[in-house]
């Protein structure tokens, strides 16, 4: 067997937003709203929604079987599949569903959930996994990593202030042993403490929830909308995403001693929660803007865990090798966290 390197990277990529799109034109006739002030304030012109009938787990096998397609990676082959996603809401995970959708019956699957950063906590987990097979037991490990999100499923079509943000979509990469490259660190990291600044209620019932039995089955009743006080959130969102991408550069050049600093960055992908946040942290961190996604909120809105590997989706013709990128993601639980790779 060829000696597998030490390198661990995307080999694959796929992408998937529903066809059906929603403009501020048309939200201008749900709620009081109007394109000049969505546009201003957070830059989106459209965005996509599942239909009637279409699921979250059709985007996700979309974007899974294009990434495999990519890859030339049969699903039979895949050993671990971890999908960020929030908008599940029940078990078995979405994971299980998509192993079985894709046929990929040697595959551990399981979802996970970290707000927008879903996607990157995945990746961080599932590079984890394949660095440790290989160390302990000299094995190869293919992951399949999706992000994924229907927010039109909790989105609340009264509220002005997150109803013309939100957006569905699927990304999806894989992710196996590359001979040089690849990730070069990553760092994540929580503060539950802003837990009611942004945050959906839950669906389950009293009885559900861990108070005492009541013996009902409720049939109708809350169901999980979506709410966030968005000043705060853009605050801590600019601060944390500028912070954790100097960190993840920080840790690699401790690690190795590559002299490397945010000027040798050739781009960002950043999740896509609003243009302006995206243009401040550009600035705060001294990358012009035309070295940062922004593309994915013009056209998507804010697709949640779905936001960054829809990105590489959307330039995987124009991309180089050898060029330095960071992914940075922020969200609900202000759990965040970013990613340095050489493509
Ligand atoms: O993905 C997870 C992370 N999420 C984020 O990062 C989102 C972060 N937050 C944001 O993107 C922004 O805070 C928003 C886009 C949500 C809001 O922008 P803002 O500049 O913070 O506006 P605001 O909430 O301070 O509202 C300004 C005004 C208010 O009116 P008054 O009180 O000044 O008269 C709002 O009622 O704009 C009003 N407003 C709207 N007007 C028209 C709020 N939403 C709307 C709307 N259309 N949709």
């Amino acid at each position: 067997m060829e000696r597998l390197s030490n390198a661990v990277g995307y080999v694959g990529f796929g992408g998937y937003v529903p066809p059906t799109e929603l403009s501020n034109a048309d939200l201008e006739r749900i709620v009081d709203t109007d394109d000049e002030w969505i546009q201003r304030r957070t830059g989106i012109r459209t965005r996509r929604i599942l239909a009637e009938g279409e699921t979250i787990l059709d985007m996700a096998v979309r974007a899974a079987r294009a990434a495999l397609a990519d890859a030339g990676v049969d699903p039979a082959e895949i050993d671990d599949i971890r999908v960020g996603v929030n908008t599940w809401l029940r078990f078995p995970s979405l994971a299980a569903r998509l192993q079985e959708a894709l046929g990929a019956p040697r595959a551990s699957a399981a979802d996970v959930s970290a707000g927008c950063a879903g996607f990157v906590y995945a990746v961080e987990q599932a590079y984890h996994r394949i660095l440790v097979e290989k160390a302990r037991y000299g094995r190869e490990t293919i992951a399949l990593v999706v992000g994924v999100d229907g927010l039109s499923h909790i989105t609340d079509w009264t509220d002005r202030q997150t109803c013309v943000l939100l957006g569905d979509g699927a990304g999806a990469v894989v992710l196996r042993h590359v001979p040089t490259g690849g990730i070069l660190a990553t760092h994540t990291h929580a503060d539950g403490r802003y837990g009611d600044v942004l945050w959906s209620d839950c669906v389950l019932s009293g009885q559900a929830n861990g108070s005492p039995k009541t013996f009902t089955h409720e049939t109708t009743g809350p169901r999980a909308y979506l709410h966030m006080d968005g000043k705060k959130v853009f605050a801590v969102a600019v601060e944390t995403m500028v912070d954790d991408v100097l960190r993840v550069i920080g840790k690699h050049r401790d690690a190795t001693g590559e002299r490397i600093g945010i000027e040798d960055v050739d781009y960002v992908y950043p999740h896509q929660a609003n243009l302006r946040i995206l243009e401040m942290v550009g600035k705060r961190l001294g990358v012009p803007i035309e070295k940062v996604y922004t593309e994915g909120v013009v056209r998507y809105g804010n697709t949640s865990t779905a936001s960054i590997p829809l990105g590489y989706w959307d330039n995987r013709k124009t991309r180089g090798a050898g060029r330095l990128e960071v992914d940075v993601a922020f969200g609900a639980g202000f759990a965040s966290g970013a990613i340095l790779r050489r493509t």
